[in-house]
C-alpha cells in the first residue's frame, strides 16, 4: 500500500535552498510554500459562479527565488524536466510552453497587476502529486507568487493574497491555457488549518471569491479524509474540461441567465438538449449539495455528508460524465470497506477520489481499494491522508 507523505516542511525548504544553490550558484533570498488542495464537494461549480468547499493539503510546493539585475528568468524544478529561460520583458501569453508556463505566468500576471517583478532565478520542489487532481499547478503558481513577494519585500497580507489569487488564476487561464475556475488558487492562498474554505464565486451578487472558514471537527468525530490517486492521467488542457464549460455556458444562454448560479432546477429540466440539460442539472444540484454539506457540518451530521458525497459522485458519473472506471471502483470500494461517504474529486477524467473514513479504518479502506484495483486489472493507485492544512506563506517569514 503506497501512501504519499507530505514531508517535513523544514527539510523540504532546506532541500529547495540546497538545490537552488547547486543550480544557480548562490543562495535564494526567499522561499514560498503553497499547498495543493482536495475538494470536499462542489465540482465544476466555480466557473458557474457557484459554491465550492475545498481543504488545503499538507502536501505543498516550495519555490526558492533570487532577483537578477539583467532581467533574465530561469525556472527549474526537481520534479520536472525542461528548465525554462527567458526575459521578464518578453513574458506574454503564448511565449512559454509546458509546466514552466504556470510559474512564468505568475510573474507575467503580477507585472500586469502593477508589481515591479524583476528578472529572477526560480527553483521549485514539492510533494503534491502531479496530474492527480490535487492542484499541483495551483501549488506551483501560488508558491511562485509568494516567492515573488519575498523578493519584492511585499508582506502577503489579506489584501495582497486576493491580488495574488487573481494573478495566479490569470497565469493558469491566460498563460497556461487551462480554462479552469478560481477554486484551487483561492484555497491555496486563503485556507486555514483544520477548516474547509467555503468559496462563493457569485459575481452578480458582488461576491466573487468571497470565502469563509468552515470548521471540520474531523478529530473529535474520529474521522479522516483518505485521498486515492488513481494514477489515471489527468490534464485540464486536453479539451474535455473546456467542453463541459462550454455546455454549461450554452445552458445558461438558453435559459437567459448570466450563469447557472441563477438557474433553477425546474428551468434546467426544461432544456431541450439532453446533454446540456444533464450538465446543467449536475451544476444546479451540486451547488445545493455544497449548501447541504455546510449545514450538515454545522450540525455534525456526518451521515448527511456521506449521502451528499454519494449523490455528488452519481451526478458527476451520470450527468456531468467526468468519472472513469478507476474512480468508480475507488468510490464504491471505499464505501463497502467502511467509508461514511466517497466521491471523485477535482476536474475529473482520472485523478483522485476522496473518502470520509473512521480513522481506525484508514489503512483498511486503502488496502481494500488496492485489492479492488488488482482484481479489476487496473494499475496500482496511491493514497494520501488529507489533513486540512494552512495556506501558502513565505517560509522564512513564517519561521521568524
Ligand atoms: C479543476 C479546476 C477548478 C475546478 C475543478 C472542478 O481543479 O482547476 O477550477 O473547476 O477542476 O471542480
Amino acid at each position: 500500500m503506497a501512501f504519499v507523505e507530505a514531508g517535513d516542511p523544514a527539510e523540504l525548504a532546506d532541500a529547495v535552498r540546497t538545490a537552488f544553490a547547486e543550480a544557480y550558484g548562490g543562495a535564494p533570498t526567499a522561499v514560498g510554500r503553497a499547498p495543493g488542495r482536495v475538494n470536499l464537494i462542489g465540482e465544476h461549480t466555480d466557473y458557474n459562479r457557484g459554491l465550492v468547499l475545498p481543504v488545503s493539503l499538507p502536501h505543498a510546493t516550495y519555490a526558492a527565488a533570487a532577483p537578477r539585475v539583467d532581467g533574465r528568468i530561469r525556472i527549474g524544478s526537481l520534479e520536472q524536466a525542461d528548465p525554462w529561460t527567458g526575459s521578464v520583458d518578453d513574458l506574454a501569453p503564448g511565449t512559454v510552453d509546458g509546466w514552466a508556463a504556470y510559474a512564468a505566468g505568475v510573474l507575467w500576471a503580477m507585472r500586469e497587476d502593477g508589481y515591479d517583478v524583476p528578472g529572477v532565478d526560480l527553483l521549485v520542489h514539492g510533494t503534491v502529486p502531479l496530474g492527480a487532481g490535487l492542484s499541483s499547478s495551483a501549488a506551483l503558481e501560488c508558491s511562485v507568487a509568494l516567492a515573488a513577494c519575498g523578493v519584492l519585500g511585499v508582506d502577503p497580507d489579506a489584501a495582497v493574497r486576493r491580488r495574488l489569487a487573481a494573478a495566479c488564476i490569470r497565469a493558469e487561464t491566460e498563460m497556461a491555457g487551462a480554462p479552469t475556475g478560481g477554486m484551487d488558487q483561492t484555497v491555496s492562498l486563503l485556507a486555514s488549518a483544520g477548516s474547509a474554505l467555503l468559496i462563493d464565486f457569485d459575481v452578480a451578487a458582488g461576491r466573487d471569491g468571497a470565502a469563509r472558514d468552515v470548521a471540520l471537527g474531523l478529530d473529535p468525530a474520529g474521522l479522516a479524509l483518505l485521498v486515492t490517486d488513481t494514477r489515471v492521467s489527468h490534464a485540464l488542457v486536453d479539451g474535455r474540461y473546456a467542453a463541459r464549460r462550454a455546455d454549461c455556458e450554452a445552458a445558461a444562454a438558453a435559459l437567459g441567465v448570466p450563469s447557472l448560479r441563477q438557474a433553477s432546477l425546474a428551468a434546467v429540466e426544461g432544456l431541450e438538449n439532453d446533454r446540456v440539460r444533464r450538465r446543467a442539472r449536475h451544476i444546479v444540484t451540486e451547488i445545493d449539495r455544497v449548501r447541504d454539506t455546510v449545514a450538515a457540518l454545522d450540525e455534525g451530521d456526518w451521515q448527511a455528508i456521506g449521502s451528499a458525497f454519494r449523490d455528488s459522485h452519481v451526478s458527476m458519473r451520470d450527468d456531468f460524465e467526468i468519472s472513469c472506471p478507476e474512480l468508480d471502483v475507488a468510490v464504491t470500494t471505499a464505501v463497502e470497506a467502511g467509508a461514511v461517504g466517497a466521491r471523485m474529486t477535482g476536474g475529473g477524467f482520472g485523478g483522485s477520489s476522496i473518502a470520509l473514513v473512521p480513522v481506525e479504518r484508514l489503512e483498511a479502506v486503502a488496502r481494500a481499494i488496492d485489492a479492488a484495483f488488482v482484481a479489476a486489472g487496473f494499475g496500482a493507485p496511491q493514497h494520501l491522508r488529507a489533513v486540512p492544512s494552512a495556506a501558502a506563506d513565505l517560509v522564512d517569514a513564517a519561521e521568524v
